[in-house]
């Protein structure tokens, strides 16, 4: 069922549902959460069992401002007030060391939790009047089932879990890809995950250098085993039902003029759609394939990302060719998603 999240009678709903021990389908400006009483056990398992989410895969404990986390977490480094007065609230969660023996099933049992404050109204609203009833904040993984595409609106969320839950409306989501997380428990800012704040700002806002998981694999001996496991960071994840392949404009141009598309190991026989910024022309060929533009902008590119995979879907296309995004620090959050969408490994989707 899907709620107007603008009216204050939904947000009444809404937390009754919680109280309750229920879940909600909750708005934030990065993309949609399935949200629960983070501090709520048996009502936080309901979350892994709806998504199909294994329980060691831990979730983001959404909060109404940075005094909230008090409830969540202690030993907070000077770094990590900073990046909360300067980016909070808005699409950066932190990694920070959690108080004993609490929120065991959002964070998996581990000694860290992930807390984010979201900028969206709808959320704010939500957070605040869960404050008031005594609910410090709401576990939310995006609400979709594990592996596929995040939900960037009310209605995918309906696609992806039914009419039984009660999802607030909030538009459509205007950062549309994941918040960047950033672990604060190791002495220095590092991002586990991009998302469209770059390295830069976060250095800038941390008032210290911070680094990317993948750098520092390179430069210490810190292993992948060492880090924080983030499913978000499984090589596949964000996977619609079509095949996805990253190519250059240049690359598509040649494949499609000699015809030869199987030589980008993809099936001839395919249904094809292309996201690209420029059209790939072939003069002399028949045009069999759907051609969508793909935003110019990082930020608007973003935005219709996960709707545009979602809409390839529906359509019925059964591979999706899309441009390699440019190599520049605004574009990282975009082609990381797009390399896990375009992954297709053994691991779980
Ligand atoms: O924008 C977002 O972050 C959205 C909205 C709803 O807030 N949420 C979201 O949640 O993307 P989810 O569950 O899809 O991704 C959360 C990520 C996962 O990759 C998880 O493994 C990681 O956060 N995570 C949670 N707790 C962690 C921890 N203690 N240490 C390291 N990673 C953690
Ligand atoms: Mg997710």
């Amino acid at each position: 069922m899907i709620i107007d999240g603008s009216d204050t009678v939904s947000i009444d709903l809404a937390v009754a549902m919680l109280l309750k021990g229920g879940l909600i389908g909750l708005p934030t400006e990065t993309v949609y959460g399935l949200a629960s009483d983070a501090l709520n056990d048996d009502a936080t398992l309901k979350i892994f069992d709806l998504k199909g989410r294994p329980v060691d895969h831990p979730l983001i404990a959404h909060v109404a401002d940075a005094a909230a986390i008090q409830h969540f977490a202690n030993e907070i480094p000077g770094f990590a007030n900073n990046l909360m007065a300067k980016l909070w609230p808005g699409p950066l969660t932190l990694i920070l060391n959690k108080n004993v023996d609490i929120a065991n099933a959002c964070t998996g049992g581990a000694a860290t939790i992930a807390l984010r404050c979201p900028a969206h109204k709808v959320a704010q609203n939500l957070l605040r009047r869960c404050q008031d009833v005594g609910i410090w904040g709401l576990a939310a993984p995006s609400a979709n089932r594990f592996g596929r595409v995040s939900p960037t609106t009310a209605r995918h969320v309906l696609d992806e879990f039914g009419d039984s839950l009660m999802i607030l409306d909030g538009g459509p989501c205007a950062v549309g890809i994941e918040s960047t997380i950033v672990d604060c428990t190791r002495g220095k800012p590092i991002v586990l995950r991009p998302g469209t704040l770059t390295l830069a700002e976060i250095s800038h806002a941390a008032e210290c250098v911070a680094f990317s998981s993948g750098e520092l694999v390179q430069k210490d001996s810190l292993t992948k085993a060492s880090s924080p496991k983030a499913s978000g960071t499984l090589e596949s994840h964000y996977a619609p039902n079509a095949r996805v392949c990253l190519h250059s404009i240049q690359e598509m141009h040649e494949r499609l003029q000699t015809g030869s598309r199987q030589n980008l190991n993809t099936d001839s026989d395919a249904i094809l759609a292309i996201w690209a910024r420029v059209k790939p022309l072939t003069p002399d060929k028949v045009q069999n394939f759907l051609y969508e533009i793909m935003p110019n902008n990082p930020q608007e590119c973003a935005k219709a990302l996960f709707a545009q995979l979602r809409a390839f879907d529906n359509q019925g296309i059964t591979e999706i060719w899309i441009e390699t995004p440019p190599q520049a620090p605004e574009w990282a959050g975009i082609t990381d998603r797009l390399q896990r969408a375009a992954h297709s490994g053994t691991e779980p989707r």
